[in-house]
C-alpha cells in the first residue's frame, strides 16, 4: 500500500472492510469493468490496447482455449421478441415496430473460468441478438446488477488484477482491493448499491440491465438518452443462502425450467432527463424516470454451447439498428474492441466441450 493510501485508510476503513467482503464473494470481483484511455473513441497508442486487456483476463483467470475471456461459462438459448409497438414513441428502430423477431441468447457467469462453480454472488449475464427483417441486428449483453463497477475502462483493467485470487488464501488480497478502492470511490459507491440489491434464486427470475446509456432517435429526429433492462415475468424468489448441491446448480435449474415452460422478460426502456449521466455506468439515474414497456422477450429453448449457436456470437454492444446509437460512455468502445479481440482468439483455438450440458441434465431427470 502506498503512503498516500495508508493516510487515506483510517477514515474509510469501516466502509472499505464491508466492500472488501463484498468483493471477496467473487462475483463482484469478477464483473467486467474496464480501463482504457480513449481519444475520440480510439485507443491511445502505447497505452491500454485490446490485446493488453485480453491478456489481463488470461493473467487473472488463466488461458482457456476456445472460451470467452470473460463470461466464459455459459449456455446458448433461443426464442423471440414480441414488440408491442410502444418503443416506436422514442426510436425509429425496426425492432420497436409491432411484430415478432427471432432472438438468440446466451446465459453466462462473469469471470474467465469456463467450469467455475456456480455461486449466488457471481454476476449473471444475458446476451441477446435480435434479428430484424431488414437485415439489421441489435446485440446487447446485460448483467444482473443495477450499476456497473467502474466508469472507465482503466478501472476494470486495474481492478480485475487487484481482485485476483491469491493462491495461498483462495481469496483476493484485501490490501490490494483496499488500495484500489481508495483510488476509485466510484467503484466503492457502486459496490454499496449492488450490495443492497437482493439476489434472486436463478437466471429465470433475474433482472438483466444493459447499464450503459445509448441515444435513441425517433421518426421525427428527436434524440433521447435511454438505458434498458429486461425484467422477468417469473416471480422473484430470494437466493437461498445455502445453495443446492451441484457445481452447475444455476444452469441446471435453468435447463430443467425451460424444458417445461418458456421464460418471459419485459423489455423496459428508461428515458434519461437532462443532467442524467450518460457517460458513467456506475451512476444510477434518479428513480421513477419515464419508462416504456416495449414488449416481451421469450426464451423457449436452451442448447449446449457448440458450433453454430450462441457460442459463436460476439455480443458486441455496438452492433445496433438504425434508431439506437452509442452514447458518450467510454466503456462502449472498450467493450466492442475487447470483445472482438476475445472473439478472434477463441474462434481460432481448439475447443473443449462446455461445462454446461443440456442432455446430461435432462437425462438425469
Ligand atoms: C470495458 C468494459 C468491459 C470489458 C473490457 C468487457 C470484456 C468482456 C469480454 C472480453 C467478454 C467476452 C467476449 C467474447 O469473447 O465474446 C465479455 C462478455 C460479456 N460481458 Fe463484458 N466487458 C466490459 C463491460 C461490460 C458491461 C458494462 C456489461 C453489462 C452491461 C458486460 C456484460 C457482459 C456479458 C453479459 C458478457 C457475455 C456475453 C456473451 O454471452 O457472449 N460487460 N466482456
Amino acid at each position: 500500500m502506498s503512503d498516500d493510501s495508508k493516510r487515506n485508510a483510517p477514515s474509510a476503513l469501516g466502509r472499505r472492510s464491508v466492500l472488501i467482503g463484498l468483493a471477496a464473494l467473487g462475483g463482484i470481483a469478477a464483473v467486467d469493468v474496464g480501463g482504457f484511455l480513449y481519444a475520440g473513441g480510439w485507443l491511445t497508442p502505447g497505452r491500454l490496447t485490446p490485446p493488453r486487456f485480453t491478456d489481463r483476463f488470461e493473467q487473472v483467470f488463466g488461458k482457456h482455449d476456445g472460451f470467452r475471456r470473460n463470461h466464459a461459462k455459459g449456455l446458448s438459448a433461443s426464442g423471440y421478441f414480441t414488440s408491442n409497438g410502444a418503443g416506436a414513441e422514442i426510436s425509429k428502430a425496426v425492432v420497436f415496430r409491432p411484430g415478432q423477431f427471432p432472438v438468440e441468447g446466451r446465459f453466462s457467469l462473469s469471470g474467465g473460468v469456463p467450469d467455475v462453480a456456480d455461486a449466488n454472488a457471481t454476476v449473471r449475464g444475458l446476451g441477446l441478438l435480435f434479428t430484424l427483417p431488414n437485415g439489421e441486428q441489435w446485440r446487447t449483453a446485460m448483467v444482473n446488477i443495477p450499476v456497473f463497477l467502474d466508469n472507465t475502462p482503466e478501472g476494470f483493467f486495474e481492478r480485475i488484477l487487484a481482485s485476483k485470487t491469491d493462491p495461498d488464501t483462495g481469496r483476493p488480497d484485501p490490501e490490494k482491493m483496499a488500495a484500489f478502492l481508495a483510488r476509485h470511490p466510484e467503484t466503492a459507491a457502486a459496490m454499496e448499491i449492488i450490495g443492497q440489491q437482493p439476489r434472486s434464486s436463478g437466471f429465470d427470475n433475474s433482472t438483466f440491465h444493459g447499464l450503459n446509456a445509448f441515444r435513441f432517435t425517433d421518426s421525427a429526429g428527436a434524440i433521447r438518452p435511454v438505458r434498458w433492462m429486461v425484467v422477468p415475468e417469473q416471480p422473484f424468489v430470494p437466493a437461498d443462502p445455502v445453495p443446492p448441491p451441484g457445481r452447475d446448480y444455476l444452469f441446471d435449474a435453468l435447463i430443467r425450467t425451460v424444458a417445461n415452460t418458456p421464460l418471459h422478460w419485459r423489455l423496459i426502456l428508461t428515458i434519461g432527463q437532462p443532467g442524467d449521466p450518460t457517460n458513467d455506468a456506475t451512476a444510477p439515474w434518479p428513480p421513477h424516470r419515464h419508462s416504456i414497456d416495449a414488449g416481451r422477450v421469450t426464451i423457449d429453448s436452451v442448447q449446449t454451447e457448440e458450433q453454430g449457436n450462441a457460442r459463436d456470437i460476439n455480443f458486441d454492444p455496438l452492433i445496433l439498428p438504425d434508431g439506437i446509437a452509442r452514447s458518450d460512455d467510454p466503456l462502449l468502445s472498450a467493450r466492442s474492441a475487447v470483445y472482438a479481440r476475445s472473439f478472434l482468439r477463441r474462434s481460432s483455438e481448439p475447443k473443449q466441450p462446455s461445462e454446461v450440458n443440456v442432455e446430461r441434465v435432462l437425462d438425469e431427470r
